[in-house]
């Protein structure tokens, strides 16, 4: 009796595990698409090697993917007169850019591999390649994610938090992600690379206190005043250097040159102040935490096993 019950557990269990909790893992294309690292990386090397910023750009493109119904390529699908998806919502209309790179690395792994590699998996392995080739750690990314057959306008308007945010905004918007403080604390730590445009920033320049003097006034020098002007021009999230991934957001979030609103808020009296500290000293941690917190935000909400599909063009669903 009891081990007959017991055996019935351990089945049900075996069945949910094989059919709802399909893990992401480093191996997934070991054997079916083994040339799937050389074929992104060789891309990313001529993608930067033309703009160093879009290392940054791309980082970026796999946040807006996995905040959004989690990381499943919704990100890349075009707006047709039929659909509409993501790329001109709010947080990503004039905003997230590097596409045509997603579209030549999906070019060059078909070559290799055709119909087998995810569009949302060549985002993944993209972001870390380009952390890499800007001098940052390197990592396993996890794989087997599968493709969105949809996306969606709204949640990307409310998932994705805004540059105005305060601490607790930003706070619960990274925890309804599954995402703890810490990890916030650290994802923010991508904007030691890439730019902002002027809109995003122009309150925090000219009508907040939590700014120094001077790099406020050198900011304002190319972001002028009056709304709708200059909206557009850009200014390096890290001033001190923009294509090298290091640890100086955080000292420039200690000397109050925090670009963004949002990013001073990590560093303005609140909690997150010692972490802040932490990652301006300490390098290796800073590292170590960013592999680790990439990796659990890779992991949210993947299509996996049968759910979903592998796109043949990053673009439009099959
Ligand atoms: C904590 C909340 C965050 C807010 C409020 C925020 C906001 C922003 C804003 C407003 C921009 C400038 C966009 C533009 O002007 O077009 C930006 C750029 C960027 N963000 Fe974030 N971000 C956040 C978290 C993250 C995370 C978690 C990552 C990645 C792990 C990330 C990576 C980047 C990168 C690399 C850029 C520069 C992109 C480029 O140069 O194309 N951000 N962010
Ligand atoms: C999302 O935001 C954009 C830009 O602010 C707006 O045009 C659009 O109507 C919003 N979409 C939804 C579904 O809320
Ligand atoms: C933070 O912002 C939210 C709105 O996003 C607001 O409701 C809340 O009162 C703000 N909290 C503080 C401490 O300012
Ligand atoms: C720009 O417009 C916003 C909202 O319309 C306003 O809150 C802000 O003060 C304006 N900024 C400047 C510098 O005029």
């Amino acid at each position: 009796m009891a081990s007959s019950s017991s055996l019935v557990l351990i089945l049900a269990t075996a069945l949910l595990l094989a059919t709802s909790f399909a893990q992401l893992t480093p191996d997934f294309y070991s054997e079916s698409c083994p040339g799937v690292f050389s074929a992104v990386r060789s891309q990313i090397g001529i993608a930067l090697e033309k703009e160093k910023r879009m290392g940054a750009s791309l980082v970026r493109m796999f946040f807006h993917d996995c905040f959004v119904n989690g990381c499943d390529g919704s990100v890349l699908l075009d707006d047709t007169p039929t659909f509409i998806g993501e790329k001109r919502a709010g947080p990503n209309m004039n905003s997230v850019r590097g596409f045509e790179v997603i579209d030549a690395i999906k070019a060059a792994v078909e070559e290799v591999c055709p119909g087998v590699v995810s569009c949302a998996d060549i985002i993944a392995i993209a972001a870390r390649d380009s952390v890499v080739e800007l001098g940052g750690p390197n990592w396993d990314v996890k794989l087997g994610r599968r493709d969105a057959m949809t996306a969606s306008q709204a949640l990307a308007n409310t998932s994705i938090p805004a540059p105005t945010s305060n601490l607790t905004k930003l706070i619960s918007s990274f925890a309804v992600q599954g995402l703890s403080v810490q990890d916030m604390v650290v994802l923010s730590g991508a904007h030691t690379i890439g730019q902002a445009r002027c809109t995003t920033f122009r309150n925090h320049i000219y009508s907040e206190s939590n700014i120094d003097g001077f790099f406020a006034g050198t900011r304002q020098a190319y972001c002028p005043p009056s709304n709708g002007t200059g909206d557009n021009n850009l200014a390096p999230l890290d001033i001190e250097t923009p294509n090298f991934f290091d640890n100086s957001y955080y000292k420039d979030l200690i000397a109050k040159r925090g670009l963004l609103h949002s990013d001073q808020e990590l560093f303005n009296g609140g909690s997150t102040d010692s972490q802040v500290s932490e990652y301006s000293e300490n390098s290796d941690a800073f590292y170590a935490d960013f592999v680790a917190a990439m990796i659990k935000m890779g992991d949210i909400k993947p299509l996996t096993g049968y759910d979903g599909e592998v796109r043949k063009n990053c673009r439009v669903v099959n």
